[in-house]
């Protein structure tokens, strides 16, 4: 001993668990995850998503027991995403507009099952809807045009604050849809349907399986790099931000996840609002493909993910792990 060994050994408080548990920065609960589920015509069907391994879409009476499970597990949040049959997808999106879509008969059979025991948020743009599968209405070249886009988009808010929704979610990336959006839940009555802004979406490789999943990846031409962000940039995330936030948003989200965590964090210093991060699909069928290939164990690489995001100064984290990552949370 001559003196040259530290006094201050980060190790010390490392080296029993109570210990380590005392020192931890962030906390994971069940509470943080929002949990997507896809919608599928039928009862009682489960169709799983090969994309997906261990994710299926799921009739409007399955996907009321989904919400059960979910109350009981302490996930506080649905996000909705439909299967839309190819002959009800046309142009302009016009099913999304109706009473009796999935969507919207799935949260009318949520909120029936479990009432306020969970939040339904419903994604507003017109993919899943459009025989194109772009989020918007083309023009003749091609081009997914902004302002009545806006308008196809009011029209589909309004229908699902009408089913129930709680939480409305424009994931579109158009111009000025969530002041238009604030505006029609304000004049109608819905003031207290919640926005939850995509402010941060980028165009990411990252969306395969959900485009498999809702039934548009073989109807997509091109990509959608003329209103997603382009991943190269962040300070016009900031921008995306103030401006969604001006415009009545109440809560932000980033996505993709995992590879945007900068953005999370940037975000997170920068506002003080809710900031929500999205897990998407091709991450998820990332860990599945790496924990399937014996590359990790599963169970602690969907924990891990979903610690950085906290750590990264997410409130919540939207992920198809979600049931899984509570019941673990819930030993
Ligand atoms: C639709 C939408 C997409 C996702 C959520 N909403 C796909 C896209 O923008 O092409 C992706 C979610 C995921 O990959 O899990 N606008």
């Amino acid at each position: 001993m001559d003196g040259t060994y530290p006094y201050t050994r980060l190790r010390r408080s490392r080296t029993h668990r109570w210990s380590r548990a005392m020192v931890r920065e962030n906390a994971l609960a069940p509470s943080d995850l929002i949990w997507p589920l896809f919608v599928t015509d039928g009862t009682d069907v489960e169709d799983p998503i090969a994309t997906l391994p261990g994710v299926s879409r799921w009739s409007v009476d399955q996907i009321a027991e989904r919400a059960k499970e979910a109350v009981s597990l302490g996930i506080p949040c649905l996000a909705l995403f439909p299967h839309t049959p190819a002959e009800k997808r046309d142009a302009t999106g016009s099913h999304a507009r109706d009473a009796d879509n999935l969507m919207c008969r799935a949260t009318r059979a949520i909120k029936e099952a479990c009432g306020h025991d969970i939040g339904v948020l419903t994604d507003v743009a017109l993919d899943p809807y459009t025989d194109h599968g772009q989020d918007g209405l083309l023009d003749k070249t091609g081009y997914v045009v902004n302002d009545d886009t806006v308008d196809a988009l009011v029209g589909q808010a309004l229908n699902q604050a009408a089913s129930g929704a709680d939480i409305i979610a424009p994931s579109d990336m158009m111009d000025g849809r969530i002041g238009a959006i604030r505006e029609a839940l304000e004049r109608e009555g819905h003031t207290n349907v919640q926005v939850m802004s995509y402010a941060a979406k980028y165009a990411s490789a990252f969306y395969g399986p959900f485009r498999d999943a809702v039934g548009s990846r073989g109807l997509l031409k091109g990509d959608k790099k003329t209103y997603q962000m382009d991943p190269a940039n962040s300070d016009e995330a900031l921008r995306e931000v103030a401006l969604d936030l001006a415009e009545g948003a109440d809560s932000v989200m980033v996505k993709p996840g995992l590879p945007y965590l900068d953005v999370v964090r940037a975000v997170r210093d920068a506002f003080n609002v809710p900031v929500f991060a999205y897990q998407v699909s091709g991450e998820y069928a990332m860990i599945e493909a790496a924990a399937a290939a014996g590359a990790g164990d599963r169970d602690a690489l969907v924990l891990e993910t979903l610690m950085a995001f906290k750590r990264a100064g997410a409130n919540g984290v939207l992920t198809y792990h979600a049931a899984h990552a509570a019941r673990l949370m819930n030993g």
